[in-house]
């Protein structure tokens, strides 16, 4: 089977398409054969070589979102799985193959009326903004602003604080094209990625969903309304600063609360719930899956190079 695999950290250029053997599906896992893989931003990261520290060696195959058939299944696994399409997680990496092993609990059916592209658009974003604005306390009514609304998380966040009755669904992003294709999906008001640029916007939050972080997330936690919540999904521009401490206990009489959210504390089945239910959603078309671009898996560097570039909008997906 062809696979995708990082022979050298540091740009696109080092990713290469290789032949390797067909994995057998191991006990409790399954053969996915698949249609569609998704291009996530900490591929990007591991590439690059950022993520050393937590284990990734050069040889890695990136990737962790598929969707395809099962045609086999380990031992202690339902036979009656294969032939189905699903979506998947390979964990850590192993996803831009032609044929991916998952395990058993990390796969859901995909209903016919959603396709595999969007599936792996949806899949792990969905998961992320739902208990993401959930972690965060959203209730109906209340002021939203989603920090990084351009990526695969940000959009899911727009759509379910929208559908969720949110007073406003204020966004950042880098251009006017992008902020008008975020009101098509539910942003109320659009601004720059400093806050800035639009003088209608809510004068505070009670809810802010960052998946920027970096140096100017203090500025955006100083937005927060008394008793307001900010959770942090994603630290695409890095750290905070050093003395963020020390502003969140200046700010001691508002009340407010800062957290971090990974779906890695949700269950297998809690998530597994949720996207099902997402993915039936998407099929009636009450949720749109924002696909950037579909490319061959032949043309991972290209899809690398492209979200470097900070180009995409929504998810890239590669056919095998
Ligand atoms: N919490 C979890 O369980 C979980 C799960 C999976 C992934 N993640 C994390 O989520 C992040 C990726 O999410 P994603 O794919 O939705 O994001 P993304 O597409 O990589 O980035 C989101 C948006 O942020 C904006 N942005 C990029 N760099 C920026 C900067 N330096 N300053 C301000 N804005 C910037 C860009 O939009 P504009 O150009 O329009 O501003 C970009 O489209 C990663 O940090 C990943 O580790 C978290």
């Amino acid at each position: 089977m062809k696979a995708v695999v990082i022979r050298e950290f540091g740009r696109p250029e080092g990713m290469a398409v290789i032949d390797l053997p067909t994995p057998l599906p191991a006990a409790g896992q399954v053969l996915v054969a698949t249609e569609a893989v998704g291009v996530g931003g900490v591929d990007t990261l591991i590439r690059s070589g950022a993520l050393t520290a937590y284990g990734f060696q050069e040889g890695h195959i990136p990737g962790s979102e598929v969707a395809g058939i099962v045609t086999a299944v380990g031992d202690g696994v339902d036979a009656s799985w294969i032939g189905r399409r699903v979506w998947g997680s390979t964990g850590t990496g192993g996803g831009y193959v032609e044929q991916a092993v998952a395990p058993v609990e990390e796969i859901v059916p995909l209903p016919a009326d959603l396709s595999p592209t969007d599936a792996v658009t949806l899949g792990s974003a969905g998961v992320v903004a739902r208990f993401g604005l959930a972690h965060a306390h959203f209730a109906p009514g209340e002021t939203v602003l989603v920090r990084g609304a351009a990526g695969s998380i940000g959009i899911m966040v727009v759509q379910l604080a929208a559908r969720g009755g949110a007073a406003a669904v204020a966004v950042t992003t880098s251009s006017a094209e992008r902020g008008e294709r975020l009101r098509k999906i539910g942003a109320t008001h659009v601004l720059d990625r400093f806050g800035g640029g639009a003088d209608d916007a809510p004068a505070g939050y009670d809810v802010i969903i960052d998946v920027v972080a970096g140096e100017h997330l203090p500025s955006f936690f100083a937005r927060l309304n008394p008793n307001g919540r900010m959770v942090v999904v994603g630290a695409v521009a890095g750290q905070p600063p050093a003395d963020f401490g020390t502003e969140m206990m200046a700010a001691f009489q508002k009340s407010l609360s800062f957290a971090t959210f990974s779906a890695a504390t949700v269950t297998s089945a809690d998530r597994n719930a949720v996207r099902a239910e997402q993915f039936a959603a998407a099929g009636r078309g009450e949720i749109e899956a924002v696909v950037h671009e579909l490319l061959p898996l032949e043309q991972a560097v290209l899809a690398h190079q492209k979200m470097d570039a900070g180009e995409v909008f929504g998810r890239i997906v590669l056919a095998p």
